[in-house]
């Protein structure tokens, strides 16, 4: 049985305050849950939060692969790990599109984070332009390899992936869960082509891209969707929890 994840990203957004009335929302509010609970959150609130929980682990938007040294406005991977951070979200769209962060610099953050013992959750997703030209399978199959296929098994074993299209992200407009399905199938597809069927079988796969309470029971229906990575809706409590409850 792979591990199901239900992951928000705040992204930038909430003060200290609202970030831990938000929290606390959260927590108070799970039971039992039928997966894991993450919130990968501004690095500002992580020592706020990182001990109160019960539930919810929170992890980092980012962290620079060098240990220290003159990366000014940047926090190391090493310093994460230090606050008791053990998720790091990797190659999310915006920091590949807005920060220009190509695949070269991602794979040096994945064998950062798994040196530190950090979890990478390792985001991919093609663009819309992509899709319509019908070359997104090869776009992401690409930045998996880039960024993931060099790691042995066993560090692979270590990965969640999350399959976040670009056009979806923010948009309000969801993958269908037939288009989201397909795609996963095609990522664990190339990761038993480059490891084995035993490991593709075990990797936790994501999908972010407007994933809300309206569509996420459909989504996590699906035999590839091991759970969500969720952005505007994980800045709401009732709307976050929801989606927790959708998993299956
Ligand atoms: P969204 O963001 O749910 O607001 O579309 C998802 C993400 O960027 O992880």
């Amino acid at each position: 049985m792979r591990k199901k994840i239900v992951a928000g990203n705040w992204k930038m957004n909430l003060t200290s305050k609202e970030a831990v009335a938000l929290n606390n929302a959260c927590e108070q509010q799970i039971h039992q849950p039928k997966c894991d609970v993450y919130q990968f959150v501004p690095s500002l609130f992580i020592p706020l939060l990182n001990d109160a929980n019960n539930f919810i682990q929170i992890g980092a938007q980012n962290g620079h692969p060098e240990k220290s040294g003159a990366y000014t406005g940047e926090i190391s991977m090493y310093q994460l790990t230090e606050e008791g951070v053990r998720s790091v979200l990797i190659g999310h769209s915006e920091r590949r599109h807005l920060f220009n962060e190509g695949d070269s610099f991602l794979k040096k953050k994945v064998d950062a984070a798994l040196e530190q013992g950090i979890t990478p959750f390792y985001c991919v997703g093609e663009q819309l332009e992509q899709r319509e030209n019908d070359t997104h399978i090869e776009t992401v199959v690409n930045q998996l390899t880039q960024g993931c296929f060099h790691l042995s098994e066993v560090d692979f074993e270590k990965m969640v992936i999350a399959y976040e299209p670009v056009w979806a992200i923010g948009t309000g407009k969801t993958a269908s869960p037939e288009q989201a399905n397909d795609m996963h199938a095609e990522i664990r597809n190339a990761i038993a082509n480059q490891y084995s069927a035993q490991l593709a079988e075990k990797i936790t796969i994501l999908y972010g891209g407007s994933c809300k309470p309206s569509n996420a029971s459909e989504l996590f229906a699906k035999e590839h969707i091991d759970g969500g990575l969720i952005g505007g809706a994980s800045l709401n409590a009732d709307d976050f929890l929801q989606i927790i409850n959708a998993i299956n």
